[in-house]
């Protein structure tokens, strides 16, 4: 009986430690998808989703899509001055992350669910993926460019997902001053909006 329960104890050890690790995406898919006037046709919120993991090839393609490099240090989302002052935290089942675009990689910050932490609506811990959208004060002063930089940055998930028959919906209804201290913010970085993304519910 000890043995087992020592066993288990082993076991569950061992699987939150792999679950508590950066991940390495695969490299972003930059071709194909449904040509842009057919995003823009389907391009919608949604507020239903399935709880279906999404995979990492489907995570980096959607990354790069929101703000991954494009060309020499430039990203697929304008900044205005090219102060590229977004980063992107990452919220799955197993943990917190943040994007590291140039090494296309996710870094973690927390592991456990804290989903729930990224929005007042119930569907964001339903969905397998909430994105937060912060940015850095130092970087850019004036929140209302740094407001319109993460509308583009949103948009580019929006036809992603559109493209990809995937759901999504970008949410200013976030308790911001309980998720930067969830997510462990430093002064000087504040958070914008978040989205969800999943599969729809059918
Ligand atoms: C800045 C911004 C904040 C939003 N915040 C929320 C939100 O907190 N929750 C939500 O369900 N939808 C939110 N939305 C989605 C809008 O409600 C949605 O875009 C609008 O109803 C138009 O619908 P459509 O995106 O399907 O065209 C937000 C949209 C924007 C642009």
């Amino acid at each position: 009986m000890m043995k087992t329960v020592t066993l288990c104890a082993v076991a569950l050890m061992a699987s939150a430690t792999a679950f508590a690790q950066n991940i390495q995406l695969p490299a972003p898919q930059k071709s194909g998808g449904k040509p842009l006037m057919e995003a823009l046709s389907q391009r919608k919120s949604s507020r239903e989703f399935d709880a279906k993991a999404l995979s990492e090839q489907t995570i980096s393609n959607l990354l790069w899509a929101a703000g991954g490099f494009n060309r020499n240090g430039m990203r697929t989302a304008p900044s205005a001055n090219n102060k590229q002052e977004f980063e992107i935290y990452v919220a799955l089942e197993k943990g917190l992350y943040l994007y590291n675009a140039k090494d296309n990689a996710l870094e973690l910050v927390k592991s456990g669910d804290l989903r729930s932490k990224t929005g007042k609506q119930s569907f964001v811990s339903v969905a397998p993926l909430n994105l937060v959208y912060v940015y850095d004060a130092a970087k850019m002063s004036d929140e209302k460019m740094a407001y319109a930089d993460c509308g583009f940055i949103s948009q580019n998930v929006y036809l992603y997902c559109a493209s990809e028959g995937l759901a999504t919906v970008v949410r200013g209804f976030v308790d911001r001053d309980d998720l930067a201290k969830v997510i462990g913010l430093k002064p000087g970085y504040a958070i914008t909006l978040s989205q969800t993304v999943g599969y729809p519910k059918n």
